[in-house]
């Protein structure tokens, strides 16, 4: 049942006060990670969400979203997609900038590991602002993929990313364990 799997998920996710700047409560998944049958429980349900939501192909937001969506990709029998910071990717990249609370960031994805005809999964720890997220949905929309939904372990809702979300999904999941 979802209240276990929170109850173990959320004894395993450390509050960090004023971290990494004053003001800021960090969410800290290492215990989470060190901890097989947390991960695993984890795991188990992101890659259910992909199975439900009819995905074909997951994409991992870098950084703690190649952690949890490498895995979950395996265990639901999909490929991983690594959405990247700029500059990091070798290939020929489609790139996307959005905005920061103070200024812009981009991230890329190897544009032929997105194609029409594919059905993404987009993974992340956390949706905060939701910025990361929407400029990964622009990425899949770009490529001519279509979306399965965005799911994450936390929601931070009182920074209502869903919302930033919510035209580009056009009512597609936003799924927060
Ligand atoms: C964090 C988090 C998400 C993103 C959420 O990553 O892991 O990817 O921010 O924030 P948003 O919804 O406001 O966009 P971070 O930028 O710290 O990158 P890292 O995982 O590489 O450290």
């Amino acid at each position: 049942p979802r209240e276990a799997l929170q109850g173990l998920l959320l004894a395993r996710i450390r509050d960090v006060p004023d971290y990494p700047k004053p003001g800021v409560m960090f969410k800290d998944i290492t215990p989470l990670l060190a901890d097989p049958a947390a991960f695993e429980a984890l795991t188990d349900a992101l890659a259910e969400l992909c199975t439900r939501h009819g995905a074909t192909k997951v994409v991992g937001l870098e950084a703690r979203g190649f952690i949890l969506g490498a895995p979950a990709a395996i265990r639901a029998g999909l490929g991983f997609v690594p959405v990247r910071k700029a500059g990091k990717l070798p290939g020929a990249t489609l790139a996307q900038a959005y905005e920061l609370e103070y200024g812009t960031a981009e991230i890329e994805v190897h544009a032929e590991d997105l194609v029409p005809g594919d059905r993404v999964m987009v993974i992340d720890d956390v949706l905060a602002t939701g910025g990361t997220a929407e400029a990964s949905l622009q990425l899949i929309r770009r490529a001519g993929a279509e979306i399965a939904g965005v799911a994450v372990l936390m929601e931070l809702a009182f920074l209502n990313g869903r919302d930033r979300l919510t035209p580009t999904l056009a009512g597609g999941p936003v799924e927060a364990l």
